[in-house]
């Protein structure tokens, strides 16, 4: 549950929340519920926020990779990283996507809980606009990350992301097969005016 002090428990770990980074949400706990890693498999979180899945991951992942376009989440995530005792396995990177990835290196899973309400960004608005804003129909950044992410999946790598009826999950399965990828929707679940989807899509 959020507390005043901007810290929230779950499991057995503790994440510290700066103001200007995503708290931890409905999207986030339905990710997390449904977030299996397979022992030593090297897991990638694409918008790590206050490093909450790259954590998570961290019990059974060799490696954890977190990356966020927003420099304040990633020292958000590096703190975390630490008082969660987890600081040998994961590495945080500031950066757009996969700019800081280089080419290559393939992931046995990908996580992302996009921003993915339709929304616009505007310059100078505060780091925290880009946890939720997706751009006019929600989908710029989804369709950035779907193109890409082939390229950074292993053999037999997945994908999970996360994102809103109000962005269109139906746009979003018929782009990853597009890519060459098998999606479904593996959870589901109402929010106030929307429904939240978890999809899933892998190489098999
Ligand atoms: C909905 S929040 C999710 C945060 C965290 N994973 C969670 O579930 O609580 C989306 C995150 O994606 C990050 N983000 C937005 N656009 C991005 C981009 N182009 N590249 C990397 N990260 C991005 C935001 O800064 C934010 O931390």
């Amino acid at each position: 549950m959020p507390s005043l002090d901007r810290s929230v428990t779950f499991r057995k770990y503790r994440f510290l929340v700066d103001p200007e980074v995503y708290f931890p949400a409905e999207d986030t706990f339905l990710f997390a519920d449904h977030l299996s890693v397979g022992l030593n498999e090297t897991v990638m979180d694409m918008g790590t926020g206050c490093g909450f899945f790259a954590i998570l991951s961290a019990e059974k992942a060799s490696d954890v990779l977190a990356v966020d376009i927003n420099p304040r989440a990633v020292a958000c995530t590096r703190k975390n990283v630490v008082q969660n005792s987890v600081g040998t396995k994961v590495e945080t990177f500031v950066g757009d996507l996969f700019n800081p990835i280089r080419s290559g290196v393939g992931f046995d899973l990908i996580l992302f809980n996009a921003p993915y309400l339709p929304v616009e960004v505007d310059e100078g608005d505060a780091w925290i606009q880009m946890a939720w804003a997706g751009g006019s129909d929600g989908r710029c950044v989804i369709e950035r990350f779907i193109d890409q992410v082939p390229n950074y999946l292993s053999k037999e790598g997945r994908v999970l992301l996360m994102q809103s009826t109000l962005s269109s999950p139906e746009a979003t399965l018929r782009r990853f097969k597009k890519q060459g990828l098998n999606p479904r929707i593996i959870a589901e679940e109402h929010c106030f005016f929307e429904k939240i989807a978890l999809i899933e899509a892998s190489r098999k």
